[in-house]
């Protein structure tokens, strides 16, 4: 068995707000192999975007232990965790709160290859070009602002921002969630295509079990702080043993045996 990517254990956050304790992690594990698709499944307010903040490091857990490639990750710091960090790239629902809202789109994805030193200086032009028409995107499209263009036109720049530093792990947190059903599908197919070229590694959060069960191999499905289930998708689809997978399934024309009107 090949070693695992990523190893979480025990991962506990908690936030106070108005007098109101909410532990958004409460004793939180997880296993991702390289290559793979977990899918991370849950209502609003479970803790996704928490256990996605702890990961990437936003956040420190009050208790628990991250394992990444090997290192104790959340020990990890200076030029040890600048050079690692470039190996778990992140993607949100909305990327413009993720991106300098003067950048260009060429530039976004220029500076991530500049930052890690990915291509050598003289070749990164012809990089950037290959990366944006690797997502589908046209070559026209480099020298626009970031704020210019559409909402799908700039989930794939995200997407190609974080494919060009050639992570072994992208955590996307609802990143298809805002998008048309159209466009959503186009980008859940190049997220696939992607993987299969790169062998990258996803951790793919939803609150939409369709999306989830579209792209991967396993799904974790979390609720109240905790993973109340998890295993091979079709498995875990076929057979629920939680009250909130159930529901999640209910949810889902397609999975529920009723065609989508
Ligand atoms: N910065 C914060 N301050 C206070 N409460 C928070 C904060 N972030 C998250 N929470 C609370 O933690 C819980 C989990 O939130 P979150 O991780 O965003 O859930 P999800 O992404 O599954 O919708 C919720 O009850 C939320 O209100
Ligand atoms: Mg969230």
């Amino acid at each position: 068995m090949t070693a695992p990517l990523l190893v979480a254990r025990d991962l506990r956050c908690s936030f106070t707000s108005g007098g109101r304790h909410v532990a958004a992690l409460d004793g939180v594990s997880l296993t991702i192999a390289p290559g793979e698709t977990l899918g991370l499944v849950g209502g609003s307010g479970c803790g996704k975007s928490t256990l996605a903040r702890v990961l990437t490091r936003l956040i420190a857990p009050e208790g628990g232990s991250v394992t990444f490639m090997s290192d104790d990750w959340l020990a990890l710091g200076g030029n040890r965790l600048r050079a690692a960090r470039r190996h778990m790239q992140m993607v949100f629902q909305d990327p413009l709160a993720a991106f300098n809202p003067r950048a260009t789109v060429g530039g976004v994805i220029a500076d991530a290859l500049r930052i890690h030193a990915v291509v050598p200086g003289a070749v990164r032009s012809k990089e950037v070009a290959r990366l944006i028409d690797r997502v589908g995107l046209p070559s026209a499209l480099l020298g626009r602002s970031i704020r210019d263009i559409s909402g799908g036109q700039r989930q794939r720049v995200a997407i190609a921002r974080a494919i060009a530093v050639r992570p072994r792990l992208i955590i996307l947190d609802e990143a298809v969630s805002a998008l048309d059903v159209s466009v959503r599908g186009r980008i859940l197919d190049l997220l696939v295509g992607l993987q299969r070229e790169t062998g990258v590694a996803y951790l793919f959060i939803s609150h939409d079990l369709a999306v989830v069960r579209a792209v991967s191999q396993r799904i974790a499905v979390m609720a109240a702080g905790r993973i109340v289930e998890e295993g091979p998708a079709a498995g875990v689809i076929a057979a629920p043993s939680s009250s909130v997978l159930v529901d999640l399934i209910g949810a889902v024309p397609r999975l529920n045996g009723i065609p989508p009107s």
